[in-house]
């Protein structure tokens, strides 16, 4: 049994309804820049991490109790099922993820599986138990997986890429593959969502980080039907979705369509422009730019209460940044902001670290 929760402002904000306070989370919360990360990482690689469901709870749980955010995020990460699809998967400290034997035709598409999910990645059913009893009730548990068009751009370009230009010249060139391998994508990422929510997650954040880069034209053909049919497939177990796009103010209107009841937003757009444009039943989260973190405090203060003044009054807020956080943020910092808004503006202010 799910223990009752104590702190639903996060779930109750994603269905949109009016909180005493905007809940905050904040993507890769658990990450290098805590010393305590690197320390449970010393004893084994990123993807052997992902794989140990004791240690991945640990790091699951860093942010909870060092920073006291409302919401704990499963740690793993989007590549961990295409993999289980048959796809060699490499993480180096410099390069971070890459596929050494990339997608390049329909015969290497015709070759990766839909697997199973608790054969292959059972471990992360594991994991999300083993962070639901740590928890005890304390915040909701997010699980994730990424979005069909962003996982293919790994894929298909086997490694981080600055213009996408592989899995969009397969895009111009034969789409019907692209098409084929994003269907077989999205059938994976179905049951792999079902198998986290059956594990007991509370909500779930599907990232399409890079579709940002698609014109609306291409985002409408070759990213949104996809995510669209992981929600509607998922709408049965009535547990929050949030969508997450980086670079999406070309694409909002569109983005809201795939029917998530959250949509996450980076910091190129105003939140009072996108209160305008997002209709007033899909919740919003985001946009402080991950950058504020690294500066002076006082200008971190700043900039989350004005956000927190653009979003005054909206129901369904959820307070994050616009992207992960940086791995040299200091950690005060962090905590920083979490104070700022779960307390308010005269909170302590640490002294600054870093320095331009
Ligand atoms: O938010 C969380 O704290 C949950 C865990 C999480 C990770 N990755 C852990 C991680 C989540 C939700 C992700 C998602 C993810 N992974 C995305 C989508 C969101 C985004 O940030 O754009 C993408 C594109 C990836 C792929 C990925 N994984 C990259 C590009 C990298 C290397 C760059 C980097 O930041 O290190 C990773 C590695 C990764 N994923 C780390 C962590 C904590 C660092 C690994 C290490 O310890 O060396």
């Amino acid at each position: 049994m799910t223990p009752a929760l104590k702190n639903d402002l996060f779930l109750r904000a994603c269905r949109g309804e009016k909180t005493e306070r905007p809940p905050i989370w904040i993507m890769r919360q658990a990450g290098r820049y805590m010393p305590e990360y690197q320390e449970i990482r010393k004893k084994t690689s990123f993807l052997g991490l992902c794989k140990t469901p004791d240690l991945a709870a640990q790091a699951t749980m860093l942010p909870i109790d060092i920073l006291g955010v409302d919401a704990a995020i499963l740690f793993s990460d989007i590549l961990i099922p295409v993999e289980a699809m048959g796809m060699e998967l490499e993480f180096s400290e410099h390069k971070g993820p890459s596929f050494p034997q990339p997608v390049q035709s329909r015969m290497d598409v015709d070759r990766l599986l839909v697997p199973d999910p608790i054969t292959h990645t059972g471990f992360v059913a594991e994991a999300i138990r083993e962070i639901t009893r740590r928890l005890s009730g304390r915040v909701p548990l997010i699980g994730f997986s990424g979005a069909p068009f962003t996982l293919a751009t790994y894929m298909v370009e086997g490694e981080i890429s600055k213009d996408f230009s592989r899995v969009k010249q397969m895009m111009f060139s034969e789409p019907e593959t692209l098409h084929i391998l994003l269907d077989r994508i999205t059938e994976t990422v179905i049951r792999y969502l079902e198998m986290q929510i059956e594990a007991g997650i509370n909500a779930y954040q599907i990232f399409d980080t890079w579709a940002g880069s698609l014109s609306p034209v291409h985002y409408q053909s070759f990213a949104l039907p996809y995510v669209r049919r992981i929600v509607d497939s998922l709408k049965r177990y009535g547990i929050p979705s949030i969508l997450y796009v980086n670079g999406s103010c070309a694409l909002l209107e569109d983005m809201v369509t795939a029917g998530t009841n959250v949509v996450s937003v980076d910091w190129r757009m105003s939140l009072s422009s996108v209160r305008e444009r997002v209709p007033s039943g899909v919740a919003i989260q985001g946009n402080l730019d991950p950058v504020s973190l690294l500066g002076a405090p006082e200008i971190l203060r700043e900039e989350t209460r004005r956000i927190l003044d653009e979003m005054k009054g909206r129901p369904g807020y959820v307070f994050n940044l616009g992207h992960g956080i940086l791995p040299s943020t200091p950690v005060a910092m962090a905590q920083y902001l979490v104070s700022l808004v779960q307390k308010g503006p005269d909170v302590p202010m640490p002294q600054r670290v870093g320095r331009v």
